[in-house]
């Protein structure tokens, strides 16, 4: 369901508890973009957000995925706090959809601490929050827009997700180890049971407001980096829509190859088609 033309206009509410757990939601789909890591493990250089993909920051192939999507009409992009002002030049240029609201804020030290800044920038009229990590740019809208869905039909938290295809071992982590040497294997973990989660994901606005109040960020650099974890924490049900292949993230080198082949690929099919 789009909700790119229901302008402000908000039907009235019923009991605000039915607003969070049962009911349909009926206010605008909101997606707020943590974009503010220095994304180390991509090796030295800019901001992993503002690293270029096929010439175009990507920052702005993830901004223009959330626009894409039927469901979302403003985003919020929340950008390193030592310059947002580079992130609002960027997005300037980008050609965005006219009908969809991007706004710029400064994040924090910790992407939960970046998050909280962006929930609190959303107007009033948003009851439901994508958070979207800046570094999942691919993701297809149909992916964004299934997480939404969800959510509106009344789950308090959604979150798109993958089988894990890799055998998962289990090990006793040890920080006196030397790096490299080898680990004894603790365990094999049945990987019928497990995902691999994806971004974004999709909250009922009052339960991640919520989740973000009572797991206040400690003000380490780590903080939580999984709204939906934190949702559990607090006992509401979290479900899972299927996730896509190429909503992956980039963190290593390697990513930034695959992405770009990935762009380059659907740059072909659009043009043959
Ligand atoms: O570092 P990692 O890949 O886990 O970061 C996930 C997302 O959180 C990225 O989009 C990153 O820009 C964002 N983040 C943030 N503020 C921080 C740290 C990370 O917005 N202080």
């Amino acid at each position: 369901m789009s909700d790119k033309s229901s302008g402000s206009v908000i039907p009235p509410r019923g009991d605000p508890q039915d607003a969070v757990h049962g009911s349909r939601r009926t206010g605008r789909t909101a997606a707020v973009i943590p974009a503010a890591g220095r994304g180390e493990r991509l090796g030295p250089g800019a901001p992993k957000a503002l690293r270029p993909l096929l010439g175009t920051p990507v920052l702005v192939h993830a901004v223009r995925a959330m626009c894409r999507a039927e469901a979302v009409s403003l985003v919020v992009v929340v950008a390193p706090p030592d310059d947002p002002g580079a992130v609002t030049e960027m997005l300037a240029p980008a050609g965005l959809p006219p009908g969809i609201e991007v706004v710029v804020v400064p994040g924090g030290a910790s992407r939960q601490e970046s998050v909280r800044l962006g929930l609190a920038a959303l107007p009033p009229d948003v009851d439901v929050v994508l958070v979207h990590d800046a570094a999942r740019p691919l993701v297809p809208a149909h992916t964004v827009d299934a997480v939404a869905a969800a959510v509106r039909a009344g789950a308090p938290a959604a979150v798109p997700a993958m089988p894990v295809t890799d055998t998962v071992k289990r090990v006793d982590p040890d920080p006196s180890r030397a790096p490299g040497a080898p680990e004894p294997v603790v365990a094999t973990v049945d990987r019928a049971g497990l995902r691999a989660v994806q971004t974004p994901q999709g909250f009922a606005r009052q339960v991640l407001a919520e989740a973000h109040r009572v797991h206040a960020d400690t003000g380490g650099s780590e903080g939580a980096t999984d709204c939906a974890g934190m949702v559990e924490r607090l006992g509401h049900p979290v479900v899972l829509v299927p996730g896509h292949e190429e909503a992956f993230k980039i963190t290593r080198p390697l990513d930034l190859v695959l992405a770009e082949a990935v762009l380059a690929r659907r740059e072909t099919l659009a043009h043959d088609r």
